[in-house]
């Protein structure tokens, strides 16, 4: 039987962090072996030396540094941190471990962003509402952000679609995109109710990311052969 996969989390403190060290304890074939977070008073490199695959959900300043800091040691990283630019990472496409990043690593997101690119081929218009806890700190979000790149290059106009972000208590992560055309409007919505939408997202990629013929690699649709 093959050995399990070590998996160490960055942000191990914080509400994704948490339901990630859950996920994977709970996860067959895989070993939850360091907690990293300044809030544990753990920093990245005493996790990285028992690890396999680091998971990164931190902030958006911490995410390309803590990428290279485990590229360097030999470690793959899947990161689900948003707010920063990919390319920012670009330069690790040779390096002896793989990076994977998801914006969103629930389907159903993933399915949104899909129907809503297939959509912008076919209407004239739309824009994105976005709408997030009120601690969330990177607005708009990362799966808009995304969700507008991938529309305005599907579309006929090229025009990137506007994005409204909205941050109040009681939301999780929710996107609805409305396409407008003459006499008639579209709305796609997605919603996560609950962190665990995005676990086996996130387990999934900690299986894949050894294995990427291609690092970076960008999205969840890639893992899924959408
Ligand atoms: N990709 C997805 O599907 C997805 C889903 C939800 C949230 N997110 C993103 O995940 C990130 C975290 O969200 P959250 O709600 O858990 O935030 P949070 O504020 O609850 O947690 C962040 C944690 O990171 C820690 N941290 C800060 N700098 C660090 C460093 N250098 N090394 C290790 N830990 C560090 C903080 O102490 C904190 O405990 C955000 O960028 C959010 O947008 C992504």
């Amino acid at each position: 039987m093959a050995s399990s996969i070590r998996v160490a989390v960055a942000g191990a403190a914080g509400r994704m962090g948490q339901t990630v060290c859950g996920a994977v304890e709970s996860a067959p074939g895989m070993e939850l072996t360091g907690r990293a977070d300044p809030a544990l008073d753990t920093p990245l490199g005493d996790v990285l030396e028992n690890a396999d695959v680091l998971v990164d959900f931190t902030v958006p300043t911490s995410a390309v540094a803590n990428a290279r800091e485990a590229v360097a040691a030999g470690v793959h990283v899947v990161i689900g941190t948003t707010g920063f630019d990919p390319h920012e990472l670009t330069d690790l496409k040779d390096a002896k471990a793989n990076v994977f990043i998801a914006p969103n690593f629930a389907i159903g997101a993933v399915l949104m962003m899909e129907f809503a690119t297939e959509a912008a081929k076919h209407m004239a218009k739309a824009e994105i509402i976005e709408l997030h806890h009120d601690r969330k700190v990177d607005a708009p979000s990362g799966t808009a952000a995304r969700t507008a790149r991938l529309m305005a290059a599907a579309s006929e106009s090229g025009a990137t679609p506007p994005i409204h972000s909205v941050r109040l208590p009681g939301l999780v992560a929710h996107q609805e995109v409305i396409l407008g055309d003459v006499g008639q409007t579209l709305t796609i919505r997605h919603d996560s109710t609950d962190r665990e939408s995005f676990m086996p997202g996130v387990l999934l990629a900690i299986r894949k990311v050894g294995d990427l013929t291609e690092s970076p690699t960008v999205g969840l649709e890639r893992l899924l052969g959408l």
